[in-house]
């Protein structure tokens, strides 16, 4: 097929597209009329006359490299990358150096713009995949290709892991007073259509887009307290004190100075530590504090919605991944 027969005459390169994201963000492209030219390391599941696929080892830099001659032409490249495990030298292997290859190419084929789904906590970075995806959004912000970078919330997915267990009639999880943190939760398909809309809008280009999904910001006590009521049971909590995760880590120090796993454990446990105890909103630096209002809102799915649905169907697509806690 060439570009001229596609329904809209654009294509777009896609990488991520076996990832939670990437999946919707396939669906929507093609839904609106683009060829998809999917890179990845393994086969996605998309059946259509406007879908086409490389396999390609994204952190193999000169592999990603030698596509450069063989891609058809295509208007723009939508990044839907991330970490597995966020584990030290994955995080820097797929959140920075997957991104550079693609940007490189993005470069050498003069596809433009580049839309990266990033993250929000990547405004208080503290941990190692957060700096992997800084310093590849400030690359990409000095490169010159217009860019926009999409920082989400928590996916519906990350606040699904306890679904199961509360429905077993066991407590729900929280850290400390359950109330400490809170989100804008945001839908997979709501999501897609605001990273599939950033193609279209200049307006966006050469921005951070924090987004979250529609409000009001919401606390784990209230997603707890929306679970039991869908389920018609008294509320049962447990409260767990986030200083655990910073007890164990510290435990742990003398022996990971030799050890790679270990070092990856607590890196694993610093990440619990920051979702524990930062929220997904806005950071407002003025006033060293979140902001729920200014926190941008968008689509209209709803995380009750989600959760009834997850309730009575089970959790289907919405694989966990490392989730499962949160
Ligand atoms: N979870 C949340 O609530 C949340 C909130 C805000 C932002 N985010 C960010 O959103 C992004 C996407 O999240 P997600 O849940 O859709 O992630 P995901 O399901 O883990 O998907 C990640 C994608 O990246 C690909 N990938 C990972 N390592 C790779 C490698 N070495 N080479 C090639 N491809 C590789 C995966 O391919 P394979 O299928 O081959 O592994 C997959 O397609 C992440 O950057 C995440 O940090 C997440």
């Amino acid at each position: 097929m060439n570009t001229a027969q596609m329904p809209n005459g654009k294509s777009v390169l896609l990488a991520g597209t076996t990832g939670y994201i990437g999946r919707y963000v396939a669906r929507e492209l093609m839904s609106r009329g683009y060829r998809v030219i999917s890179l990845g390391r393994r086969a996605a599941q998309e059946q259509s006359e406007l879908f086409e696929q490389i396999i390609v080892d994204l952190c193999d830099a000169k592999a990603v490299a030698d596509l450069k001659n063989s891609l058809p032409e295509c208007s723009s490249i939508v990044s839907c990358l991330g970490s597995k495990t966020g584990g030290r030298r994955d995080a820097w292997a797929v959140e920075y150096d997957a991104n550079q290859s693609l940007l490189s190419l993005a470069q050498d084929i003069s596809t433009a713009p580049f839309i990266l789904l990033s993250a929000i906590c990547v405004q208080k970075p503290r941990l190692e995949f957060q700096f992997a995806k800084r310093a590849f959004e400030d690359s990409l912000i000095a490169s010159g290709v217009p860019y926009s970078i999409v920082r989400p919330t928590a996916y519906f997915k990350s606040l699904a892991g306890q679904i199961d267990n509360v429905k077993r009639g066991k407590a729900f999880m929280m850290f400390d007073t359950g109330n400490r943190t809170a989100c804008k939760p945001i839908s997979g398909e709501d999501l897609a259509e605001f990273l599939c809309d950033c193609l279209d809008h200049p307006d966006r280009f050469n921005r951070v887009l924090p987004i979250g999904g529609p409000g009001p910001a919401i606390t784990s006590e209230e997603q707890a307290e929306i679970l039991f009521r869908l389920l018609g049971k008294p509320m049962k909590t447990r409260k767990i004190p986030s200083v655990f995760f910073q007890i164990v880590n510290g435990l742990l120090a003398p022996f990971s100075v030799f050890s790679e796993r270990l070092a990856d454990t607590r890196e694993f446990l610093r990440i619990g530590h920051y979702y524990a105890t930062e929220s997904m909103l806005l950071w407002d630096e003025k006033n060293k504090t979140y902001n729920p209002q200014k926190t941008p809102e968008f689509g209209s799915d709803r995380l009750e919605t989600f959760y009834q649905i997850v309730l009575e169907t089970g959790l289907q697509d919405h694989d966990l991944g490392a989730h499962k806690l949160f």
